[in-house]
């Protein structure tokens, strides 16, 4: 059999070119969708009367057979045929002869394209959101075990204030479900079918596109044929969600190798997650997580791609939307195995309990407590604050921590009341006088890990 287009183009194309325009050694990912879409098209032409009822079951049965076939690794592929596809249609042509030849009635690869694309995303961002919430549950889960647990909080990666790591933990909680959020919101505007734009322009034969939509699980029918077969706002929206994905866990996984360091000492990564060096006999390395943050690299440049791609494409379909496949398909491949690893590092890591509390005092993580301590009793914040600065001068320069200053630095700042404000001192005291809805405070941080826990099933 000669090329789709030989009636056109009789002579053959250069295998230079079939090398240069292939796209089957990535686009083969697809062949499901591609299916799924070609069996919803096949029941619309019979249902519409296009087709006989008799040849739309072959076709339905046939497509089957090349899904098994693809899966049991018992399919050809050929560079001549270009994509998934051409490889798909040819086949059942093989297999069904003239049958096989009314498939692609009324459809266009530039819609077929778009269609087992947006069935790919949809079925992808399915599994990030169960990839993000397991994430989710393995800092929930670690916030519970060590729920008494304080730790200096940094701005600057300066110490700044005590806070419960469960609440620190749970700020990656908030971010992740804001892409979660995100990844619905995504999913929700890309769901309108393409299949029935045709080339662009629609068809002139009466199919019925609310009966393939309906198939194949879209909220509706794309109201534009040239809008929907040159649109892939959906492809760069859902790399743009796998790239805020990529840096929430880049800059996570860099917190984590900093507090892994003998410096922080602030937690034990699993041995299982680490990997040793080839010279040095004692090292422990936290490879995964520096991949983690090295692999944001690679999506982001997925996103920067997609965007110049596009950019000035004109109206409708161009070969150039050939070239969203390997970004797309590497943006959400790379943050899946992303997630997929920190899963279990996160759950298996130990937090150095010992080492984190003996190092609390230093810092003084306390002094804006105190500082507050001071308006509380009257003295207007900016005074208090120029205060507590001379205090923490004269605590470095003695080399002591806040609270073992003499009780009169604190009387001549709040005369008769020197004792109360003293007595916040300390980082357990400073923690648990915080109370601010969102704040650090133990019984908010409690409920939040609860309101979590239980939004994620852990309870
Ligand atoms: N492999 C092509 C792609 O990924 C399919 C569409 C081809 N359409 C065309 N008019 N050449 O975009």
């Amino acid at each position: 059999m000669g090329k789709a287009w030989s009636g056109r183009l009789p002579e053959g194309t250069d295998r230079r070119v079939e090398q240069f325009t292939e796209s089957i050694s990535f686009d083969h990912r697809l062949y499901r969708e591609d299916i799924e879409g070609s069996r919803a098209h096949a029941s619309m032409l019979a249902h519409v009367g296009i087709i006989t009822s008799e040849e739309a079951d072959q076709l339905d049965k046939t497509l089957v057979t090349i899904r098994d076939e693809i899966e049991k690794g018992d399919f050809t592929y050929d560079i001549s045929l270009e994509d998934i596809h051409m490889h798909i249609e040819r086949r059942l042509i093989e297999l069904v002869g003239d049958t096989g030849r009314k498939l692609h009635t009324a459809r266009s690869r530039n819609d077929q394209v778009a269609t087992d694309l947006k069935l790919w995303v949809r079925k992808h961002l399915d599994l990030l959101d169960s990839r993000l919430e397991a994430v989710q549950r393995a800092f929930v889960t670690t916030g519970f075990r060590y729920k008494d647990v304080i730790v200096p909080a940094y701005t600057h990666l300066q110490r700044a204030q005590p806070v419960l790591v469960a609440h620190a933990l749970l700020a990656y909680v908030e971010k992740l479900q804001r892409d979660r959020d995100r990844a619905r919101d995504c999913r929700a505007r890309l769901n309108t079918l393409p299949l029935g734009a045709a080339a662009l322009a629609g068809t002139t034969l009466p199919i019925d596109r609310q009966f393939v939509a309906e198939a194949l699980g879209f909220d509706g029918v794309a109201a534009n044929s040239i809008d929907v077969s040159s649109d892939r706002d959906f492809a760069i929206e859902t790399v743009f969600v796998l790239t805020m994905v990529a840096e929430h866990l880049s800059s996570w996984a860099e917190e984590w190798i900093i507090w892994a360091t003998t410096e922080f000492d602030v937690l034990t990564l699993p041995d299982a997650f680490c990997t040793g060096s080839s010279i040095m006999p004692h090292k422990k390395n936290p490879d995964i997580l520096e991949l983690i943050r090295g692999k944001s690299a690679r999506v982001i440049g997925d996103l920067q791609s997609l965007l110049v791609l596009v950019k000035a494409l004109p109206l409708a379909y161009n070969r150039d939307l050939q070239e969203d496949k390997p970004p797309l398909f590497d943006a959400m491949e790379t943050v899946l195995a992303c997630l997929e690893l920190a899963e279990p590092l996160i759950a298996e890591t130990t937090l150095n309990r010992e080492s984190i509390a003996e190092r609390l005092p230093e810092g003084f993580l306390d002094a804006t407590t105190l500082m507050e301590q001071l308006i509380k009793v009257g003295v207007p914040m900016r005074s208090a604050h120029e205060a507590v600065g001379g205090l923490v001068r004269e605590a470095i320069e003695r080399q002591c921590t806040l609270a073992e200053l003499d009780l009169e630095l604190f009387e001549a700042l709040a005369p008769g009341k020197g004792n109360d404000v003293k007595s916040s001192l300390g980082v357990e005291r400073a923690l648990a006088a915080f109370q601010s809805e969102g704040s650090t405070a133990p019984e908010r941080v409690e409920k939040q890990l609860r309101i979590w826990g239980k939004r994620l099933g852990l309870e």
